[in-house]
C-alpha cells in the first residue's frame, strides 16, 4: 500500500512575503485516513495542492513508494496517481450522474459499456441508490451530489484521495455518510484518504491527525 513521504517542503505564493508552508514534514499511509486540521488561512490547502501536483514547492522532497514525486510527469501524478474531492463537488452539470461518474474511465480508454458498468460499481460503493444514476447533479442533494463526486474520484483510479472540506457543505447526516464512505474505502479497499477539515468528528475517527498553524505542521496524538 502507497506510503506518501513529504521531507522539509516549503511554499511561498508568487506575491507572498512569507512562506506559508515552513519546513513541512509529514507521511501518510494506504490503507489509512488521515485528517488535516488547522484554523482558516495556515495553509491546509496549500499543501493539498501541492500534494495534488497543482503547484510545485519551493523546496523539499515528496516521496511515494520510494519514488520522486516532484521529479515525475506532474500529468501523469495528477491523472493516475491522485484524486482530489471538493467542498463544492465540481460535478459536470450537464452530465448525468452516470456520466459523470463515466468520464474519468471513458477519458482512459475505457469502453462505453465497461465504463458504466465500472460506474455502476462505484456509485454502488457510494451507497446511491440506481433510480438516481439518470439525474443531473442538480437534481441531487448536496449530500448525495458529494457522493458522485467520491464515486468520480474511484473511476480515476488513484489511491490517493485527497479532499478539501467534503463536508463543509453538509448537515450531520450525511457527514456521518461521507466518513463512513472514506473510512471504509482507506480500511478496506486500501486508499491513501487525506481530509483537510473543521469537523471534529472527521478527525475524532482518523487514524492520524495533523495539525496545521501558520505553514508549520505537527502531528497529533492519536485519538483513543
Ligand atoms: N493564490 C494565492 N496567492 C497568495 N496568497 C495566497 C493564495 N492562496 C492562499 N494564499 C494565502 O496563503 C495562506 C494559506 O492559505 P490556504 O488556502 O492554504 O489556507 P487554509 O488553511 O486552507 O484556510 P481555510 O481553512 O480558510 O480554507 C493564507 O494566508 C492565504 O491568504
Ligand atoms: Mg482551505
Amino acid at each position: 500500500m502507497a506510503t506518501l513521504t513529504l521531507d522539509h517542503i516549503t511554499y511561498k505564493y508568487k506575491k507572498a512575503d512569507k512562506n506559508v508552508l515552513k519546513d513541512v514534514s509529514c507521511h501518510f499511509l494506504g490503507g489509512q485516513m488521515a485528517a488535516v486540521i488547522g484554523p482558516s488561512g495556515s495553509g491546509k490547502t496549500t499543501l493539498l495542492s501541492i500534494l495534488a501536483g497543482l503547484d510545485e514547492p519551493a523546496s523539499g522532497t515528496i516521496v511515494k513508494d520510494g519514488q520522486d514525486v516532484l521529479g515525475m510527469d506532474r500529468d501523469l501524478w495528477r491523472r493516475q496517481e491522485v484524486s482530489v474531492i471538493f467542498q463544492s463537488f465540481q460535478l459536470f452539470p450537464l452530465l448525468t450522474v452516470l456520466e459523470n461518474v463515466m468520464f474519468p474511465l471513458e477519458l482512459n480508454g475505457v469502453s462505453k459499456k465497461e465504463a458504466a458498468k465500472k460506474a455502476e460499481e462505484n456509485l454502488a460503493m457510494v451507497g446511491l441508490a440506481p433510480e438516481k444514476y439518470r439525474r443531473y447533479p442538480a437534481n441531487l442533494s448536496g449530500g448525495e451530489q458529494q457522493r458522485v463526486a467520491i464515486a468520480r474520484s474511484l473511476s480515476g483510479g488513484a489511491k490517493i484521495l485527497l479532499a478539501d472540506e467534503p463536508t463543509g457543505n453538509l448537515d450531520g447526516e450525511n457527514t456521518k455518510n461521507i466518513i463512513a464512505i472514506f473510512t471504509r474505502l482507506a480500511h478496506e479497499l486500501g486508499y491513501c484518504v487525506i481530509v483537510v477539515t473543521h469537523d471534529p468528528e472527521i478527525a475524532a475517527v482518523s487514524d492520524a491527525v495533523w495539525k496545521m498553524s501558520d505553514g508549520e505542521l505537527t502531528r497529533e496524538a492519536a485519538p483513543a
